[in-house]
């Protein structure tokens, strides 16, 4: 709608400016009337454009719960993809990061030999789908000190799908 809007206004002022350099005749006023209308119109549609589109997104993606979300395994082993260069679902196979094998439902830094991070084996989490759901978020920000180098899956529905995945390796 907004774009149509955009486009109308655009359209409108192109043809302001065509009449008005058909009407004036001289080159002078045609020249002065066309900067003026073509600098107007952008300026008013981004002033109208962005609340909308800032309201939209911003409480959408917070209210997002784990709950309201079903997770697909067939595109969490896709998303899995990311965590591969660290990970692996082989049990007793640590590689950067710890086996991921059978980490749904179990206490977060309990594999033997692994080398964590005193914040990471002391955190006292359990990592529960809704554990895992927040930490994947932003994994530093759940654990601060955290060894693992990774930014976080932003989309809720990743989170989702790899918890669902995960849930296949137990
Ligand atoms: C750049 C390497 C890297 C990537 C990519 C990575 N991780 Fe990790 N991960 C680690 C490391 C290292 C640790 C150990 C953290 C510590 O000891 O502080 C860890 C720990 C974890 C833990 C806690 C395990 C435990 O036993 O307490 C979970 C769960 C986890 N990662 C899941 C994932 C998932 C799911 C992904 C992909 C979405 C991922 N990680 C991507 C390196 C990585």
């Amino acid at each position: 709608m907004i774009a149509t809007n955009t486009l109308v206004r655009l359209l409108a002022s192109v043809a302001l400016v065509t009449t008005v350099a058909a009407c004036g005749g001289s080159d002078k006023p045609a020249e002065t009337t066309d900067t003026t209308t073509i600098e107007t119109a952008p300026a008013e549609v981004p002033a109208a454009e962005t609340p909308a589109a800032t309201e939209a997104a911003a409480p959408a993606e917070a209210t997002v719960s784990y709950a309201s979300l079903t997770g697909d395994a067939a595109k969490g082993e896709r998303v899995f993809a990311q965590c591969k260069a660290c990970h692996v679902v082989e049990a007793g196979v640590n590689r950067v990061g710890p086996s991921l094998a059978a980490v749904v439902g179990r206490t977060a830094g309990s594999i033997e030999g692994f080398k964590y991070s005193p914040a990471n084996k002391n955190s006292g989490l359990v990592w529960t789908e809704e554990q895992l759901f927040t930490y994947l978020e932003a994994p530093q920000k759940t654990i601060p000190g955290t060894y693992m180098a990774f930014a976080g899956l932003k989309n809720p529905q990743d989170r989702a799908d790899v918890i669902a995945f995960l849930k296949t390796k137990a």
